[in-house]
């Protein structure tokens, strides 16, 4: 079911990032196993893909994802608006704007982090957006970037986008250096500035405001939380140790009963997963995003093992994540 906006914002105190190749429809589901609250994003859904390329099987996702927001890129006020529509008509709760993202081919189209050098553009884009859709239309951004200062760019940025009609905003708290690093180089190496995104929250009351980037556990989240951040969203932790941020996200962030037990997600999975592989899917399509579910706890080396040696073998099925637990939980599969 759809969220109201109220909801939203609250599901919004902690997300898991848009994330390209990794948030894909089915870590989404195993992400919502572990935490029934936490908002989730798909990767980047580039607009000319979906109206130009007509490729709207992006879309697809389960209902079971739900509170789940599309992430778009792109830079065309009337293409985004269009896309944003495609995205409600899919059932999406949020359309979320790429702001923040630095690669190569994301540049040359223009979008992605460039366009913090144009908040006027990204304004024009949201307005566009809003008027096309009636779920929230909101933006991941970084403080700048290049020779930006963001102390300048970022509050100018969010009074000019907000006055467009954007509530809620994920910064992700560095720069984006547009020549010279690479993606990945980009997301660790120019360094994190948490103060300017909390001086932000103090300057921009009516906004909801999560800050991203370099936020490794739950107890760290709940830090920020504390100290009167809107949201926290968490990208690359949540990806490789899903338990440690998601398994008690219900209790400690939403106030919620009870913690998810990863074996009992891995058990849920299994249904999932006979129903991808009977559509014609492949398991390693899912279980490649289970990895990381036992991170650091006994028998999570073999669970590893098992699933990524056997996952691509001809024929093989939800028996092997079957296997892969007996290692974790001592029983024999
Ligand atoms: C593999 C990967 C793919 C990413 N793809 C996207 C993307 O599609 N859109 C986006 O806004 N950010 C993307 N990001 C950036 C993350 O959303 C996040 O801002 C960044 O990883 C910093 O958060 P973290 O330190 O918690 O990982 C990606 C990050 C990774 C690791």
């Amino acid at each position: 079911m759809k969220l109201g906006r109220s909801e939203l914002h609250r599901a919004a105190r902690l997300s898991v990032a848009p994330m390209m190749d990794w948030t894909d429809r089915h870590c989404r589901y195993l992400h919502r196993l572990l935490s029934r609250q936490t908002l989730l994003y798909t990767e980047m859904v580039t607009a000319p893909a979906l109206v130009r390329g007509g490729a709207v099987h992006l879309l697809d996702f389960s209902p079971e994802e739900h509170p789940v927001a599309l992430q778009l890129g792109g830079s065309d006020p009337e293409e985004l608006a269009q896309a944003a529509r495609l995205g409600e008509e899919a059932g999406y709760d949020e359309i979320n704007l790429n702001c923040g993202c630095p690669s190569d081919r994301v540049q040359s189209g223009t979008f992605g982090a460039v366009l913090m050098r144009d908040p006027g553009l990204v304004a024009e884009c949201v307005a566009a957006m809003r008027a096309a859709v009636s779920v929230e239309v909101t933006v991941k951004c970084r403080i700048g970037v290049d020779d930006q200062t963001p102390e300048e760019v970022l509050p100018e940025f969010l009074s000019r986008v907000g006055a467009a009609g954007c509530e809620r905003f994920t910064i992700h708290a560095r720069k984006a250096w547009l020549q010279g690093l690479s993606p990945k180089e980009n997301r660790d190496i120019p360094p994190l500035d948490y103060e300017l995104v909390q001086r932000m929250r103090g300057m921009f009351g009516g906004l909801h405001l999560s800050v991203n980037g370099g936020i490794t556990s739950l107890d760290e989240a709940e830090r920020f939380l504390e100290a009167g951040l809107d949201g926290v969203m968490v990208g690359r932790a949540a990806y490789h140790d899903p338990t440690a941020i998601l398994a008690q996200a219900d209790r400690r962030i939403f106030g919620a009963e009870g913690d998810s037990d990863p074996v009992e997600v891995a058990r849920q999975m299994l249904p999932y997963i006979e129903r991808h592989l009977s559509e014609g899917g492949k398991l390693g399509q899912v279980t490649r995003h289970m990895l990381g579910l036992f991170a650091g706890k006994p028998g999570a080396r073999a669970w590893r093992r098992i699933l990524s040696e056997g996952a691509h073998k001809p024929g093989a099925g939800p028996e092997l994540v079957q296997e892969a637990l007996g290692a974790v939980t001592g029983v024999a599969a």
